[in-house]
């Protein structure tokens, strides 16, 4: 606790991105199950919020608004997990929050909403309890809960190695426009990295970023950075989901520049070549029958941050 003599909120709300992978290469999976990555994430505008409020010592609550089938509401959940572990670490494990998450990130969509209400609950439980834990410990705690935890807190673009968690920001220019086919049914991360595995020989050879994908970035050109998109976990997402080839062929056609599978899936993004084409696309692709929900985003923006 830092002795500053202002008087500690008793209610602080963080708002966090949702991420597409503009580049995911996965290599062969390692004796600790998990598979050595190299992805470049771009923070979109699609977002989760969390609010921290005080609660009585030693209480962490949960409270998810709306209806989220398949978030648990309980300590297995990744928020809860993220307030106990702050509070061991750098508080005091009696410390107590009642966490509410307003979900508009899609659930096990690819687009890590749970690792960005764990970043959340760590942004705002750290404010909340007034604690001297300085950027980068927060980081270290992210990666401790999850692979892509790290990022939602840093948002922006930006390539991660390791488990995806070792992050480093990528220079990046203008906005780039997407639009998000959702499924009315997730997909399981560690299963379609299962499938991964029983799918591909991964090569041994070092996993690299290609230049022309740095340079387009660079440049803000997204006719160049359509031709470099690509995603090692999209040929198990579809093996797992074959009616998501159509819905990727179905944007394509409707003149999306790129499209790809986001992530672990089963979220589908569609690169579009400026703002009016993205509505476009999106207004059409939200016609079919195969396609649950569309959202239209932009990116990158930032990581998790204070909103009051
Ligand atoms: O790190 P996180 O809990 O988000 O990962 C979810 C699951 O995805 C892991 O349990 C593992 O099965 C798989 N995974 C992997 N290799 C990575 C990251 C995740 O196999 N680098």
């Amino acid at each position: 606790m830092s002795a500053d003599a202002e008087p500690e909120p008793e209610l602080v709300r963080v708002r966090v991105p949702a991420k597409i992978n503009l580049a995911l290469r996965v290599g062969p999976r390692s004796e600790d199950g998990y598979h050595p990555l190299v992805n470049v994430f771009q923070a979109v505008s699609l977002f989760d919020d969390v609010t921290a409020e005080t609660a009585p010592a030693g209480e962490v609550g949960l409270q998810l608004v709306g209806e989220q089938p398949g978030v648990p509401a309980d300590e297995d959940n990744l928020a809860v997990r993220a307030a106990r572990l702050l509070a061991a670490e750098h508080g005091d494990p009696g410390l107590g929050v009642r966490l509410t998450l307003r979900k508009t990130i899609p659930v096990a969509g690819g687009m890590a909403g749970g690792s960005a209400d764990a970043a959340g609950a760590l942004l705002a439980c750290s404010v909340l309890w007034d604690l001297d834990v300085q950027p980068d410990q927060l980081t270290a705690l992210a990666a401790r809960l999850g692979a892509d935890v790290p990022f939602a807190l840093l948002g922006g673009t930006a390539i991660g190695t390791g488990r995806g968690d070792v992050l480093a920001p990528v220079l990046s220019r203008g906005t780039f426009h997407w639009v998000l086919a959702l499924s009315a049914q997730g997909l399981s991360t560690p299963r379609v990295f299962a499938r991964f595995d029983e799918l591909s020989t991964p090569a041994e050879e070092p996993l690299e970023v290609p230049d022309a994908l740095m340079e387009a970035l660079r440049t803000g050109r997204a006719d160049a950075l359509a031709g470099v998109v690509g995603n090692d976990l999209q040929a198990a997402a579809l093996d797992l989901r074959p009616d998501l080839a159509d819905v990727l062929e179905r944007g394509r056609r409707l003149g999306a520049l790129a499209a790809l599978v986001s992530g672990s899936g089963p979220t589908c993004a569609f690169l579009c070549a400026e703002e009016s084409a993205a509505i476009d696309v999106s207004t059409k692709l939200g016609r079919e029958p195969a396609v649950h929900a569309v959202r239209r985003v932009h990116g990158p923006v930032e990581g998790a941050r204070l909103i009051s």
